[in-house]
């Protein structure tokens, strides 16, 4: 493709970033001497930067977003058409697209039946915190207030969902945090706590375990990820998910599944706890949901949890007293709508299949050639690989050379992403997750990068 940036200069652009933006999530002492990464232009899986230096983004936007990839005439189409006729109005009205959205998305998740919009998958989660809390003041006396998640696993930026991180480098020096929520151990098998035949059960009985200890009756809702993200790419093991079903309807305890990641496609599925035949009561997602192209997130429930807030029209505190300005823009759900569309039109869950053999066929290639590659995980395209300076020791590889890997794939052209600030002494998993159009070529194209850059850092 012809870039724009190849002809236009861009150093007034890359002045005005180095003066005045806060990037997130990384150290600006570099942007003394180097320059900031600008990208100014995506088509497919491919970007270019203020440089015009082109890569191949097997991160789909740097955190697993957009999963149609880039340049969709369709969606922005659909966002101005919808922004011309109708931008926003408050959320306690609806919308053309947010209810058609509504429909869609809830056809393609049997047993739920409630969408609530809001703008990032941080404040969707804090959605359900916050209906957890409800439903404990107004359903339980004030008990079942308490909401566990799990180490290594993110729910957000927000001091509430932060209080909910199980990542303790995303978390340190931002305490104190809300009351109210409690710790549960990983499920990452490759990182045993428990020297068992039955890993995936003996994970999940280690929730009921924190349950007893905290009392049943003050536990109100469980939060986790289907497939760790950026904890690690940590896989559920085999009977996981089943056993964790089974202590959620045991204690009474709500199942909210955070699809921030997972969510639309990326496992392969439309959502990733349909990989693993779980009910739950609350579904987060954001990032997926229309691909980066507007923002919108999505909390979905079911009719029992909403029928909670509607029980005493005479008492003014008995609704969802929320409200999130911007989910009352409708160039998400338009946005939506036409993502969807093309993922279905496309077949984008097939061959996100196809594709996640291909991919984890070759790591699985790239682990036999370079003993630093300890571990391979992955569903759908959402992959990582775990690199370790010992494979007996399973001593974890020191993060400045996986950074080195990271950096020496961006120096040939492809984008790939590494755990970042998240577990002390855990920062070295590469992660990918292309958009779900990579074709073999692609794929083929990020593991030779990868392949190279083991080579380049390692031996
Ligand atoms: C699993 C998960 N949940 C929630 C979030 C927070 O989403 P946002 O950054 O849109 O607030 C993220 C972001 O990376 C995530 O990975």
């Amino acid at each position: 493709m012809e870039s724009m940036t190849k002809s236009n200069d861009m150093s007034d652009v890359i002045e005005a970033d180095r003066a005045h933006i806060w990037h997130h999530l990384v150290q600006h002492k570099p942007f003394e001497t180097v320059d900031p990464r600008i990208i100014v232009e995506g088509k497919g899986l491919r970007v270019w930067d203020a440089k015009g230096k082109e890569h191949l983004d097997a991160v789909s936007g740097g955190v697993w977003t957009v999963n149609v990839g880039y340049g969709r005439e369709s969606i922005a189409r659909a966002i101005y058409d919808q922004v011309l006729k109708m931008n926003f109005y408050g959320g306690s009205v609806g919308s053309v697209p947010g209810a058609q959205f509504a429909e869609r998305l809830i056809e393609k998740m049997p047993g739920m039946s409630r969408v609530y919009y809001a703008n990032s998958g941080s404040e969707a989660n804090e959605k359900a915190f916050k209906m957890v809390r409800q439903i404990s003041a107004r359903h339980h006396g004030g008990r079942k207030y308490k909401i566990l998640y799990r180490d290594r696993d993110y729910h957000g930026s927000t001091l509430a969902t932060m209080s909910a991180g199980g990542q303790n480098e995303r978390n340190a020096q931002y305490g104190p945090f809300a009351p109210g929520f409690v710790e549960v151990p990983h499920c990452l098998e490759y990182r045993k706590q428990w020297d068992v035949e039955d890993y995936g059960r003996r994970a999940a009985d280690a929730i009921e375990e924190v349950i007893l200890r905290e009392g049943p009756d003050t536990v109100g809702a469980l939060c986790l990820e289907p497939v760790t993200a950026g904890g690690g790419v940590i896989t559920p093991p085999v009977g996981y998910w089943e056993r964790v079903q089974e202590i959620c309807t045991k204690y009474n305890v709500l199942l909210h599944i955070d699809e921030v990641v997972c969510g639309m496609g990326r496992t392969g599925t439309w959502f990733g706890y349909q990989n693993y035949g779980v009910k739950p009561d609350f579904v987060t997602m954001a990032k997926g949901v229309a691909s980066g192209y507007a923002a919108i997130s999505c909390m979905v429930t079911t009719e029992a949890v909403f029928d909670q807030f509607k029980d005493d029209p005479n008492d003014p505190l008995s609704y969802f007293r929320d409200i999130s300005t911007f989910g009352g823009c409708t160039a998400g759900p338009a946005a939506a709508l036409e993502n969807m569309r093309i993922l279905e039109d496309e077949d984008l869950l097939g061959n996100t299949l196809r594709m996640s053999e291909r991919l984890m066929g070759n790591l699985h290639g790239l682990m036999d050639k370079h003993r630093v590659i300890g571990d391979v995980r992955g569903k759908g395209l959402f992959c990582g690989a775990e690199l370790v300076a010992d494979r007996d020791s399973k001593e974890p590889a020191d993060e400045k050379r996986v950074a080195a890997v990271v950096a020496d794939c961006a120096a040939q052209g492809v984008l790939i992403g590494m755990t970042n600030r998240s577990v002390t002494g855990f920062n070295n998993t590469l992660c990918l997750s292309p958009a779900l159009i990579a074709t073999s070529d692609d794929i083929d194209q990020i593991t030779h990068a990868i392949d190279k850059a083991l080579t380049n850092v390692f031996s």
